[in-house]
């Protein structure tokens, strides 16, 4: 595709140039020597460039939870672009974001009471671990600045979540990162948890390792532990049982905060409204985003207990009491996606759905058993992944020809390293759960 710059337009659904978008997270080369697009979406299916209809196994990129242009979502957002456009938040407000709020917190585990808004799951992240530092310091505990992440966490994309993170390439490129940062050990244990439906047996000691790292740095300069109830883009991994009740009790032991992660577990996934609720566990902040709007306009959300809020509300009454915040902070249209998205979880039942349809998952999931290539098989609510065995020496290789060869007989899956990840908007129906196995185990049996 190397049509001069001039060339700007389209060609029928494909533009006539595609090299000025550098894309994220992509082989830039290979999509532009050919290209996937997709033009529109309805209910569980996208339509690609090439007028074929691909079922959407990912709900877009974890975030699609409600399905695609639900009609109360599509309404509420274009009646919101024609009444308030924008509104500051900071000094300012709207109805929107105050509603939107009080409305989340109904959702939330017991003791959670306030929202701070952001744009994305990066900048969710971001925003709690500086919540998190800010609480120790109002509190005269400023000494609390280290953070603890966990190897193989996906926390997004920025300085904050990269340094938290432990995904070696999305760290090594970017130089020394955030000082003052430990990581647990990941919890992914093929020897001992193939096949492992629902939590793993295996590893509720690997919490324990917190212990050694307070130990090394002293729990008086530990400001908090940040995981992903489930770790979904490494690769999908489960907590053992017993694991995060553990992290829980090992970081109330030390005055540490205990931060989850739920930009993919929230609102749903799991069959709970979100993964602390599921487990049973219940955390001091949560981060959200994806599945907030059900990824119909960006919005993030960090979650907080009445105790992390009411420790900032002292001093002077005009003074500000945390300096930070982005300009989108609780976007009319986020917020008015994020309503009539709460309205369509609560109207069709979307969260007892997926809890119901979790175990019919489980089974389809796991007949992919003994098909070629498969080395594991995993599952929890509506989340599923298929673990291949690598090509000797090409990492990420097979995995990411299984997710070309699907989307060509009309499956949109998402893979990394050589994991299959599957997460399927909450509202799939049972026959297309079986056409997401059968493609696969297609794909797979014809695969080299
Ligand atoms: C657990 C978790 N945290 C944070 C993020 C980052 O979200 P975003 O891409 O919206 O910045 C993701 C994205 O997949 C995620 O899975």
């Amino acid at each position: 595709m190397n049509t001069p710059k001039g060339s700007a337009g389209t060609d029928g659904q494909l533009p006539n140039n595609l090299e000025a978008f550098w894309m994220p997270f992509t082989a830039n080369r290979q999509f532009k020597a050919k290209p996937r697009l997709l033009t529109s979406a309805a209910g569980m299916y996208y339509t690609s460039h090439d007028g074929r209809s691909i079922l959407d196994g990912t709900a877009g990129l974890w975030c699609c939870n409600a399905g695609h242009a639900q009609p109360a979502i599509v309404s509420a957002v274009q009646q919101q672009v024609a009444t308030l456009d924008f509104a500051p938040t900071f000094q300012m407000g709207h109805p929107l974001a105050f509603e939107l709020a009080s409305r989340l917190t109904t959702l939330l585990p017991e003791g959670f009471d306030h929202v701070f808004y952001a744009n994305s799951g990066s900048e969710a992240v971001d925003s709690a671990l500086k919540i998190a530092l800010a609480w120790h310091r109002v509190r005269g505990e400023g000494t609390r600045t280290r953070f603890i992440g966990r190897e193989r966490g996906y926390h997004g994309v920025g300085f904050g979540g990269i340094s938290v993170g432990g995904i070696v390439n999305n760290r090594k490129f970017f130089g020394p990162l955030m000082p003052g940062v430990d990581h647990l050990p990941h919890t992914h244990d093929l020897a001992r948890n193939t096949y492992s439906r629902g939590q793993p047996e295996h590893g509720a000691n690997l919490a324990d390792e917190l212990e050694r790292i307070v130990a090394l740095h002293d729990a008086s300069t530990i400001a908090a532990v940040i995981v992903e109830p489930v770790a979904g883009s490494t690769g999908v991994l489960i907590p053992p049982k017993g694991y995060l009740e553990r992290l829980r009790a090992i970081c109330d032991k030390h005055g540490i905060l205990l931060i989850f992660d739920e930009v993919i577990t929230g609102f749903g996934r799991l069959g709970s409204a979100f993964g602390a609720q599921h487990f049973g566990v219940t955390p001091d902040l949560m981060t959200v985003a994806k599945g907030i709007t059900s990824g119909v306009v960006p919005m993030g959300a960090v979650f907080a207990q009445k105790k992390i809020y009411d420790a900032f509300m002292n001093g002077p009454e005009n003074a500000i009491e945390l300096f930070h915040g982005y300009t989108y902070s609780g976007h009319p249209l986020a917020c008015a996606a994020a309503l009539a998205t709460l309205d369509v979880y609560r109207d069709q039942d979307l969260f007892a759905r997926a809890a119901e349809l979790a175990p019919v998952w489980e089974e389809a999931m796991h007949s992919l058993k003994g098909v070629r290539h498969v080395i594991d098989i995993r599952n929890i609510g509506l989340i599923g992944a298929v673990e291949l065995e690598p090509v000797p020496g090409k990492p990420t290789d097979r995995a990411f020809r299984a997710f070309l060869e699907a989307y060509e007989k009309g499956l949109l899956i998402r893979t990394t390293g050589d994991i299959i990840a599957l997460s399927p908007p909450l509202i799939i129906e049972e026959h297309e759960i079986g056409r997401i196995v059968d493609t696969l185990r297609d794909v797979l049996t014809h695969l080299d």
